[in-house]
């Protein structure tokens, strides 16, 4: 089955293989070993030639522990988090606020539209309450990316720490993480770097969660203070996943292989070609070509077929695509274009599509 939702993706045979490696105890110094190395090579590929400025945090959990972590353990005591929404997950960070009774402010922008920094700049003035600024990268929701570099150059600026959630963007989309001085960026084994799902991770700023082990702990499991004392000692504070950790450590192998840049410019080259295919057979896309991702595409559904129906028929033929969310669920589809898919992949799935419509 092709696996065309975004995420859980297709993986490789090597990274599937890994999966059953000999049982490990996690407390044995081969299990510490698989995740530094896990650890390593996250900082190699996202902050590379600042690896010492970070740390790389692995959670058992999916995308939103992540997130959920990297919220929950950024704010001092009696400031706030400032939300960027544009989509379904900018609404699940206002959540992840609201569900600590700490009022959000908030900047929502439409789905179609990415956030603007300059409005975020005159927003976080306003509020000398907000310490961190929260933010996604890639919003799955329509496949809309975020203008996330320039906009962690302002927080940073301002003095606030900014928290992107790049579950479904390390790896398909360009990030300058260190470079912007992003201080904490959530993400996840099972999209774009082509791992299984289970688990997350959270590059963070070493300055920063040096500091953060004295803010308020807002949870137990999902304080990354407490994984990052831990970690100094050498040592993950609970069980990991273990047999997926080393899938993950050999899907992050394969990224380092490839190269994240090439990475990337594969994802655009399959996403040019569902856009193109599905183009030419008359299908109209949500978003403007300038605001799409590498991984994601939108499609209106076409006049007179509904989603299940287009679903159905295509699972017979071995694709899985993705509902819309929210009030877009009826009016469009979306095709992702994450994991171990090759172009003929997405030649069929357009060969496919066409017998349908
Ligand atoms: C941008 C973004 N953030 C967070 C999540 C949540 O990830 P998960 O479903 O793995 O918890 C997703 C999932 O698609 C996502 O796309």
């Amino acid at each position: 089955m092709m696996l065309l939702n975004p995420g859980p993706v297709n993986v490789s045979d090597r990274v599937r293989k890994a999966l059953t490696l000999p049982d490990m105890c996690h407390r044995e110094a081969e299990c510490d070993e698989l995740i530094q190395n896990i650890q390593q090579k996250l900082l190699k590929a996202f902050v590379p030639g600042a690896e010492s400025e970070y740390v790389a945090i692995l959670l058992t959990g999916s995308g939103t522990a992540a997130v959920e972590a990297s919220i929950l353990s950024s704010v001092p005591i009696g400031k706030r988090v400032f939300v960027v929404n544009n989509g379904m997950y900018g609404q699940r960070m206002s959540d992840i606020v609201a569900s600590q009774r700490l009022g959000v402010p908030e900047l929502k922008f439409d789905w179609d539209t990415p956030a603007d920094p300059e409005k975020i700049r005159t927003a976080l003035k306003h509020h000398p309450e907000v310490s961190t600024l929260a933010i996604v990268h890639h919003e799955t929701t329509v496949g809309l990316v975020n203008p996330v570099n320039e906009i962690a150059k302002i927080a940073d600026d301002l003095n606030r720490v900014c928290v992107v959630d790049s579950v479904s963007g390390l790896g398909g989309e360009p990030i300058e993480v260190a470079g912007s001085h992003m201080y904490v960026v959530a993400g996840t084994a099972g999209k774009c770097i082509q791992g299984f799902p289970g688990v997350s991770f959270v590059l963070i700023r070493k300055g920063f969660i040096e500091r953060a082990v004295k803010f308020p702990k807002r949870s137990m499991y999902l304080n990354l203070a407490n994984y990052y004392v831990a970690m100094e000692q050498g040592r993950l504070p609970y069980t990991p996943a273990v047999q997926v950790c080393a899938a993950f450590d050999e899907a992050l192998n394969e990224l380092l292989e490839e190269g994240v840049d090439n990475r990337i410019q594969r994802y655009a080259s399959c996403a040019a070609l569902i856009r193109d295919g599905l183009g030419a057979l008359g299908m109209k896309m949500f978003l403007p070509a300038e605001r799409q991702s590498n991984s994601l595409t939108t499609f209106y559904l076409p006049e007179g077929l509904a989603y299940q129906d287009l679903h159905d028929r295509l699972k017979e033929r071995g694709f899985i695509i993705y509902a819309g969310q929210g009030h877009l669920s009826e009016k469009i589809f979306r095709v992702a274009n994450m994991g171990a898919l090759k172009q003929e992949d997405f030649e069929s799935f357009v060969k496919a599509f066409k017998e349908i419509v």
